[in-house]
């Protein structure tokens, strides 16, 4: 029989995912906390709906990122708006914004320390947002496999879409977010590190229920 997750319904428990664009971080944590029976958060999705407030043309402007990033309501996260690739790109140059990055920290801590446990996705969880997190996770794949399956899914979209420019915007989505001066994309120290270029989904899940029950079990 499967080993359950067992834990205190009064403790939090965080679990931390992170990891570059496409790596399958957030297909991974859905899957965990559905599996788990614990709330989730696609962190993510909190600066892309900031970078869609603002748009194109108010993306410099600092100020009113970081109102758009106070003011923020749960309810945007559910736009599907949200996962197209031109959000994805203004989400990375709000995530570059202090201010941004400082209004966010609150809702995901508070979020983080749910009774009972939760699971968050995004890329300075583990090494940011919740450092003393319990259980951390770092998902990975290399560059030219996250745009082979970016590449994918964005042709089931539209059939328009060019391999090298979804290639090319990766790469600048990762240099962006791990040059930024606030909590870069980093792999915290004690994390257990999954590599999905040669991983299938079935093996990652497999691989990072053990290591949370595992981790569970030790916390308890
Ligand atoms: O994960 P996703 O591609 O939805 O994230 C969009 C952008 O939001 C990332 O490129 C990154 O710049 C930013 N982000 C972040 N910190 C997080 C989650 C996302 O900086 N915790």
């Amino acid at each position: 029989m499967t080993q359950r997750f067992d834990w205190p319904a009064d403790r939090p428990f965080t679990i931390a995912i992170d990891g570059p664009a496409s790596s399958g971080k957030s297909t991974i944590g859905a899957r965990l906390a559905a599996d788990l029976e614990l709330p989730f958060l696609d962190t993510g999705l909190l600066y892309r709906a900031v970078g869609k407030a603002v748009g194109e043309t108010r993306i410099e402007d600092a100020a009113a990122a970081a109102r758009a990033a106070r003011s923020l309501d749960p309810t945007a996260l559910d736009d599907p708006a949200l996962h197209n690739e031109t959000v994805g790109a203004l989400a990375s140059r709000v995530a570059v914004m202090p201010e941004v990055r400082q209004a966010l920290l609150a809702w995901q801590r508070d979020f983080a320390a749910r009774p009972g446990g939760a699971v968050l996705v995004g890329r300075d969880i583990g090494s940011h947002v919740c450092p003393a997190a319990p259980c951390k996770i770092f998902i990975t794949a290399t560059v030219e496999a996250r745009a082979a399956r970016r590449f994918e899914q964005l042709r089931a979209l539209d059939d328009g879409v060019i391999h090298s420019a979804v290639l090319a915007e990766l790469r600048r989505r990762d240099a962006r977010d791990a040059a930024r001066a606030i909590a870069p994309l980093v792999t915290p120290d004690d994390a257990l590190v999954l590599d999905t270029t040669s991983l299938d989904v079935a093996a990652t899940l497999e691989a990072a229920r053990g290591f949370i029950l595992e981790r569970a079990a030790r916390c308890r």
